[in-house]
């Protein structure tokens, strides 16, 4: 008869992936055998008491709670443990002088107005007007028209629009610029300030546990899209920005921090130029390819 593989102490992770079906997804399979090693494994590492395993829970179950339309307590979860920029450092490796992603963040939203080139995108007329422009360019240096960038900063005060519903006007610092053939974007929005990401949930008690603060330093973000090119999604940082070694989320790369120049126009403060490399979609495929033949 064969013998029945009941749970013990030293075999626990094998007894539960020994369960699976025959005929499951491979990619399922290869996902949960790995998780299922490494949070044993991890249980045992720590030895986790009862009282420890049931706090867990708790604190799982209040990240879920928290969650609705606006607030994605577990991808804050994400950001704030480094797991949202190590998934997309694994699936963003990109040749150089191709632009780096950051991470994404709760605050984009879909269907920002599209607006002509040179546009302002500070409605509230508050922080210290900044002109940002730059290229779209292919990884040879050529312009890319047609190029569409999606643009959302905070406020002055640090906020982002859809945290202060009937403070800040709509749409206020954000915006949609398409490139014309030239591949030139320009347009005024303020010099960014630093700001703490929301930390009045679960995540927020788990910082002040660690002793970490939940401050992330000035940016812009951009989301660059084009049928051709891989899509970008970053952030150009302020230079000499307080919170830059230690951005709660991780999301800081030096190749995007940027110096931010007084400028000697009477109209804005500061310039922001900042030239963005996409990467051709199909030269990615031939990339794989070639790795896959050798
Ligand atoms: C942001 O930059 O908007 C952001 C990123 C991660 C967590 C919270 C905010
Ligand atoms: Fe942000």
């Amino acid at each position: 008869m064969a013998k029945i593989d009941y749970f013990t102490e030293e075999r626990s992770a094998e007894t539960v992936n020994a369960r699976m079906g025959k005929a499951i997804s491979p990619r399922l399979r290869e996902v949960m055998t790995s998780l299922v090693k490494h949070l044993h494994s991890f249980v045992k590492d720590v030895e986790l008491t009862q009282a420890e395993w049931e706090a867990s829970i708790d604190f799982l179950t209040r990240t879920g709670q928290m969650c609705d339309a606006q607030r994605q307590e577990f991808i804050l979860l994400s950001d704030t443990l480094g797991v949202s920029m190590l998934v997309d450092a694994i699936q963003h490796r990109r040749p150089e002088p191709a632009t780096e992603n950051t991470v994404f963040g709760p605050f984009h939203v879909d269907g920002a107005p599209i607006l002509d080139m040179g546009a302002n995108i500070s409605l509230d007329g508050k922080g210290e007007p900044c002109l940002y422009e730059g290229r779209v360019l292919d990884l040879d240096g050529n312009p890319i028209a047609g190029a569409r960038i999606d643009v959302w900063s905070d406020n002055s005060e640090g906020f982002y629009d859809v945290q202060q519903p009937g403070q800040q006007p709509t749409w206020n610092n954000r915006g949609v610029f398409i490139t014309g053939a030239d591949g030139r974007y320009w347009f005024t929005g303020i010099k960014p300030v630093s700001y703490a990401i929301p930390d009045d949930g679960p995540v927020g008690e788990m910082l002040s546990a660690l002793g970490r603060h939940p401050w992330r330093p000035a940016h812009m973000h951009f989301m660059l899209n084009h049928p051709k090119f891989e899509r970008i999604v970053t952030h150009t940082f302020v230079s000499g920005d307080f919170y830059l070694m230690s951005d709660a989320v991780f999301g800081v790369k030096d190749s995007l921090i940027l110096d931010y120049s007084p400028s000697i126009s009477t109209e804005v403060k500061w310039k922001a130029d900042f030239d963005f490399w996409m990467v051709n979609k199909n030269s990615q495929k031939l990339c794989h390819l070639k790795a896959v033949e050798n």
